[in-house]
């Protein structure tokens, strides 16, 4: 497929670029700085401008896409990853602005050119425990993708907003449009902290105790493309077991003391639930943090 693919010099999108171009996708990367891959094409815009987004959807991805003379192609699918990623980095309301207006423009654009497929990025911070000011527990564990998203923080907010623009502008065009709540984001040479989250398992509790291989991110984003029909859709975006190496009973009753548990739960089974991505995406986990952190001794 031709995909146009926005904020793929970030942490998960080099992966996930990576990822889609060894699957035989021709990618186009549409961010502020370009990606430095081969065979990877770049186009350095800036999503919060409407028109930029109008004009990367109908161009040329390189050079010999002018050799046909048979005018630009179609791209087959945008799949949207440009944000400001966290608060604490941007004042709040321009994380908020850019990430709200940014996927506006790109969605907008992407429909009004008749692309048939988005997907794009949301966040397991929706869920609102990641960014809240002091202590606050899920409403009922493990968190799936029908829970009432309610987040105190921008960012949080920002994310929510851009599932309601998702869902709208699929119910007016039909097409697939499908948003990601991603999990925190390991890259392969991050395994390296995984000790320090066995050490000292708090660290962990704001995620919901999840990560997600920036590698299976790449699998996830490919199983979407590959999976039509779906009309608008939200998934969780996480690996099938948690972080830390520790059972579900312990973190529950260590960290979430008197959350309500919907359902029987896998010893280690990942309570950021992946159950939907395995079951409509087919998704196979290929990287679990066990394949990568040496078993650590009993103190
Ligand atoms: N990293 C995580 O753990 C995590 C978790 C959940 C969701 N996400 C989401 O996944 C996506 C990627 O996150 P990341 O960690 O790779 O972030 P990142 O900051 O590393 O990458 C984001 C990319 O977007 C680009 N960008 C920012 N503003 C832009 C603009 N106005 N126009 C064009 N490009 C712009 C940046 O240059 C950067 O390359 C984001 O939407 C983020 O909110 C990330």
């Amino acid at each position: 497929m031709r995909i146009l693919f926005t904020g793929g010099s970030g942490k998960a999108g080099r992966h996930v670029c990576c990822y889609l171009r060894d699957q035989g996708h021709r990618v186009v990367n549409v961010d502020l700085t370009p990606l430095d891959e081969a065979g990877i094409d770049n186009l350095q815009a800036d999503i919060t401008d409407s028109g930029s987004m109008f004009n990367v959807m109908t161009s040329y991805a390189d050079f010999d896409e002018l050799e046909a003379g048979a005018g630009v192609p179609k791209f087959d699918a945008v799949v949207h990853f440009a944000a400001i990623p966290r608060i604490l980095l941007k004042p709040d309301q321009e994380t908020f602005r850019v990430n709200t207006i940014g996927t506006y423009n790109v969605i907008e654009a992407a429909v009004k050119l008749g692309i048939p497929k988005i997907i794009f990025a949301s966040s397991e911070t929706t869920y609102g425990v990641c960014f809240a000011d002091g202590i606050l527990n899920p409403d009922s564990l493990p968190v799936e993708e029908d829970y009432d998203v309610n987040p105190m923080d921008s960012y949080g907010l920002s994310k929510v907003v851009n599932e309601k623009t998702g869902r709208s502008f699929q119910r007016r065009s039909g097409i697939d449009i499908y948003g990601l709540r991603i999990g925190n984001v390991i890259e392969p040479d991050e395994y390296e902290r995984f000790p320090g989250f066995f050490a000292d398992p708090v660290v962990r509790r704001r995620n919901l105790f999840c990560y997600i291989d920036a590698r299976d991110l790449g699998q996830i984003v490919d199983r979407c493309l590959k999976t039509d029909g779906l009309g608008f859709q939200i998934f969780n975006a996480g690996n099938d077991t948690n972080s830390v190496d520790i059972s579900n009973g312990e973190i529950i009753k260590r960290f979430f003391p008197g959350v309500p548990v919907t359902r029987e739960l896998g010893e280690h089974e990942a309570l950021f639930s992946n159950q939907k991505i395995r079951d409509m995406l087919s998704f196979k986990e290929q990287h679990n943090w066990r394949s990568y952190v040496p078993k650590q001794e009993p103190i």
